[in-house]
């Protein structure tokens, strides 16, 4: 919603609105040194620990940790979302919302789409038992296997041949033309006429897979051509309902026939899961002819605490499978865990649990941990006999490992790392970044007052963002040096676009540098830096900051020193086989 209003506007409407004012309203505050308390609104307390910081246009409870600017706190105060928050702050400091833009409008309303999608689910299927053309569709799945039970448990349906059969069904007034395309069911054609639309069925003698959201909604479907042909598959286009990035197919299918779903396996293709399916292992999803994107795991992760990836062996596939490994890694809290089953070449799940069976997707053995999977690629690309090589790898896992929350996993990977490279996991430990807090946007009421503490130690860059968010203004007064754009350091972007924020704004508080970051999975981090440091002279913070830099220099040098050629591409070698060779031995 944030991106509809231009960032100009909120800059502008932050800058005429004073935080003091506006929470004023609500709490009643009193002057305290610098800022003015009052009694947290968030959670019960009797001795005022709210705290609103006139200068950084930033409120920050130190009892519960709810924290913001002035939009957030009337998001979260009055319960209101984002452009509701605008509208009121806009009111208030008398300014007018800027035309031609959505957030004049009334959130469209997607109720029809979503019938109507119902209704095609219920024409399909109904298709599929009725339509005189139906033994071809009913023939085919047959063949693949699949049982009129399954077809029934995930509504599987026929489109018959013709370029209009839906469109018939539906009615053609140009509020269903309009409603039909907006659900992605039909293809606009170009005709002669420019002034008149014409419209087709987007499926067509096909086979029909219906998508579902988390309550069962229909929001899209795949279609698969009957036998031979081209395209293969065919999917709705992205609508209002229908994103996907977001969306799994059978994972509402999965929480409605399962009864505990500790474990989810993720495989490529619809045909996969319903095959599975078949074989009583309805704990399967799969992406919608697309990369598997964070959110997707996510998602999963609100179901399941396991998820296995389960992807073709050729190089597709284990490429796919390191999209997931490097996309998995930040929400690996503990009690989450990831695993690769990786298949034959030219075999795919479906034509796997036909040859093997359900016990090939549920036998602990087949999987592949994600420790395993990580660093047995690593080692293909260096040479570990060599120092250099151990060097590269040391390099290469950095980063990964870098990823991981803090916890077990975390540890052992760095252990690993440590007995790959023969370096001392003190050594690893002070190579390998620290972990970033939690990635998933914590809920602000409810925080634990643990979190604050929580990470002592913090990078020289974040300690230096840290500074900047609360003066602003040493960004303008002392330089950046150039060189550190050298660093390898996961923050360094961060920093580089709060400078440029600052320099393109130079009276820009605190709270409104944080309002470019709502969206972003850094933002609670951020927010929580706000308030965070206790409170010395700004001189004092000034020295520290010069210091900062410094250290990032002499890190740089370091870095620079470090660096070392990257060896030539290998195989795994015999020896590297032989560590992992007799670590088995070592576990087993
Ligand atoms: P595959 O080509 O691996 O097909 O595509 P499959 O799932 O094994 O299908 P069958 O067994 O031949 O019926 C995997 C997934 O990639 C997407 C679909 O989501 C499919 O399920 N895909 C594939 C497309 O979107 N379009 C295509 O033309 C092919
Ligand atoms: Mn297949």
């Amino acid at each position: 919603m944030a991106g509809l209003i231009p960032q100009d506007f909120i800059d502008d409407l932050l800058s005429r609105t004073d935080i003091v004012d506006v929470i004023g309203d609500y709490v009643q505050l009193r002057k305290a040194g610098k800022d003015f308390q009052g009694l947290c609104p968030f959670h019960t307390e009797k001795t005022p620990s709210f705290t609103v910081s006139q200068l950084k246009q930033f409120y920050h409870c130190f009892g519960c940790g709810a924290n913001g600017s002035v939009i957030g706190f009337l998001m979260d105060y009055n319960h209101l979302d984002f452009v509701e928050a605008i509208k009121e702050l806009a009111s208030r400091a008398g300014m007018e919302l800027p035309e031609n833009n959505e957030i004049g409008r009334k959130r469209p309303d997607n109720e029809p789409i979503y019938s109507l999608l119902e209704d095609a689910a219920r024409f399909f299927s109904l298709q599929l038992r009725q339509h005189p053309q139906k033994e071809r569709a009913v023939h085919y799945l047959k063949n693949r296997g699949l049982t009129g039970k399954i077809a029934a448990m995930y509504r599987i349906g026929f489109a018959p041949p013709g370029w209009d059969n839906l469109l018939k069904t539906i009615g053609k007034s140009s509020e269903h033309l309009d409603l039909l395309q907006r659900a992605g069911l039909t293809i606009e054609k170009e005709g002669n006429d420019k002034s008149e639309k014409h419209y087709y069925d987007r499926f067509r003698d096909r086979i029909m897979f219906p998508i579902q959201d988390y309550k069962g909604r229909v929001i899209g479907f795949g279609g698969r051509i009957i036998d031979q042909g081209e395209p293969k598959y065919l999917n709705c286009p992205e609508t209002p309902v229908f994103h996907k990035g977001r969306e799994l197919y059978g994972l509402y299918e999965a929480r409605k026939y399962c009864r505990d779903l500790d474990r989810i396996l993720v495989v490529e293709g619809y045909m996969d899961v319903v095959a599975l399916a078949q074989y009583d292992l309805q704990n399967t999803v799969a992406t919608l002819g697309t990369a598997i994107t964070s959110d997707h795991i996510q998602r999963l992760f609100k179901t399941t605490s396991e998820i296995v990836y389960c992807f073709d062996g050729d190089n597709a596939g284990r490429r796919a499978a390191w999209k997931a490994l490097e996309l998995s890694l930040p929400l690996l809290k503990e009690g989450r865990a990831v695993q690769f089953l990786f298949l034959p070449e030219g075999e795919d799940p479906d034509s796997m649990v036909r040859s093997r069976g359900k016990d090939f997707f549920e036998n602990r053995e087949n999987f592949t941990s994600l420790s395993d999977f990580l660093f047995t690629t690593l080692l293909q690309d260096v040479d570990i006999h060599r120092l250099e090589g151990r060097a590269r790898l040391v390099d290469l896992a950095k980063p990964l490992i870098a990823r991981l929350p803090q916890g077990a996993l975390r540890s052992l990977m760095q252990q690993q790392l440590s007995e790959l490279s023969r370096l001392t996991t003190d050594q690893i430990r002070q190579l390998v970044p620290p972990p970033y807090p939690e990635v998933e946007k914590p809920k602000p009421v409810q925080r634990s007052t643990t979190r604050r503490h929580r990470r002592l130690t913090r990078s020289l860059v974040e300690q230096a963002i840290h500074i900047l968010l609360n003066y602003p203004h040493f960004a303008l007064e002392i330089e950046f040096p150039m060189e550190l754009e050298e660093l390898t350091d996961p923050h360094l972007p961060l920093i580089q676009e709060l400078i440029g924020l600052i320099s393109d704004k130079p009276d820009i508080t605190t709270g409104q540098l944080l309002e470019h970051w709502r969206n972003k999975k850094v933002y609670p981090t951020l927010a929580e830096l706000v308030m965070a440091r206790k409170e010395l002279p700004e001189s004092a913070i000034k020295t520290e900051y010069e210091g900062i830099l410094q250290g990032l220099k002499n890190h740089l040098l370091k870095q620079r020193r470090s660096a070392v050629i990257q060896t030539s591409n290998g195989k795994i070698t015999e020896q590297i086989k032989d560590v992992f060779r007799r670590k088995k031995q070592d576990q087993g």
